[in-house]
């Protein structure tokens, strides 16, 4: 069977990891379509190398745009390579707008359709995501989801029956990078050796695009306690500067976006973590670090449980709870036990033979 994955963006690199090794071992024929929409080296091809996934078997170009022009650039320039292709289904990841194009690409062909991390919802109508994930998993004949959560909503949407519970494959990711890289004795960059220091990203269109939301969350990280490393994608750069924001104010320690395994071994390292990133709260549960997450909500709310997370849409906690100690209680495996990618592609086998 012909398997067709499609990415474009940095957390579906890693997901696409584990999942292009599964299928390696169980000998299916899969292709990789890259669409451009992460294009510079740090945000994408650092993570081909990192993680030893195959180069892309066709790479689109797309790059930057507004949501409609990047989701349909993708969509038209899918139309003939799916064509030619010919694929048994067609594998989408997460809920970027790369997700969202090859789901549509897929469908309006008659192709399979598979969406792996289904079921996720914030309930926000506002996160582009949100509008991605919804309409990915309405349109897919196997939706894959990560958590008991998951596929309570997927349950609740009348798709039940399309949805299977495969854990979460970022975890098998996370578990293998963070032994690689547990006995380095790598610096960490922008602070010094043994210096205490929280992590930081901040990169969601709703804290990133109004200046004076943007300016808000900078002031308050740059007059934390200790250092904090910041991770800046590229958006918070660009509006960084747009809106004459310093990066580099009281506490701020401004950081290129970091390789997947320099980012685990920060989390280890840090004493715990701010971000609006959807994957680094999860990182920072499954690592065991304490987060605090810049958003009014969590697609992820296994990681709230017992304090690992905590949300701060407002600002008004960050403040007292970025150095909160370690939580007493267990976590538990929400995410599975780091074997999802398996379980993930005996499914779409299954499903198609
Ligand atoms: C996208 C996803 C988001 C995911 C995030 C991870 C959508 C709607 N959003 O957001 O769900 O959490 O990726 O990073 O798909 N840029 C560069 N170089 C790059 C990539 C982007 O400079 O390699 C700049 C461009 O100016 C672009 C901006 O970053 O306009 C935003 O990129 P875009 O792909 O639109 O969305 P992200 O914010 O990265």
């Amino acid at each position: 069977m012909r398997i067709v994955s499609i990415v474009g963006a940095r957390p579906q690199f890693i997901k696409l990891a584990p999942m292009a090794h599964a299928f390696a071992q169980l000998e299916v024929e899969h292709k990789i379509i890259h669409t451009g929409q992460h294009y510079d080296v740090d945000m994408s091809d650092a993570f081909f190398q990192d993680l030893q996934i195959p180069d892309p078997d066709l790479h689109l170009g797309v790059g930057s745009g507004s949501h409609g022009v990047q989701t349909g650039g993708i969509l038209a320039a899918l139309d003939p390579v799916f064509t030619e292709m010919a694929p048994d289904c067609v594998l989408v990841y997460g809920d970027t707008n790369s997700t969202l194009a090859g789901a549509l690409a897929a469908v309006k062909l008659h192709i399979g359709l598979v969406h792996l991390e289904a079921g996720l919802r914030s309930f926000n109508r506002r996160m582009p995501e949100e509008h991605n994930r919804v309409l990915t998993d309405h349109a897919a004949d196997l939706c894959l989801a990560p958590t008991e959560v998951a596929m309570q909503h997927l349950t609740r949407e009348g798709l039940g029956e399309r949805a299977v519970m495969v854990g979460d494959v970022m975890v098998d990711v996370c578990y293998q990078v963070r032994d690689m890289v547990a006995q380095d004795s790598q610096p960490i960059e922008g602070v010094a050796d043994d210096e205490p220091f929280l992590l930081a990203t901040i990169h969601r269109a709703e804290n990133t695009d109004d200046p004076q939301r943007l300016a808000a969350i900078l002031e308050k990280l740059a007059h934390l306690a200790v250092p904090v490393v910041l991770a800046a994608h590229p958006r918070l750069r660009s509006r960084a500067a747009e809106f004459d924001l310093s990066l580099t104010a009281g506490k701020l320690r401004p950081v290129a976006p970091l390789a997947y395994p320099d980012m685990v071994r920060a989390v280890v390292r840090s004493k715990g973590v701010v971000t609006d990133s959807g994957g680094l709260q999860k990182e920072a549960f499954l690592l065991g670090v304490p987060c605090t997450t810049l958003r009014t909500e969590t697609e992820w709310v296994e990681t709230l449980e017992n304090g690992w997370n905590v949300l701060d849409p407002d600002l008004s906690r960050v403040n007292d709870e970025a150095l909160r100690p370690v939580p007493a209680a267990e976590r538990g495996a929400p995410y599975g036990n780091g074997h999802a990618a398996m379980a993930a592609a005996e499914a779409i086998v299954s499903h198609w033979s």
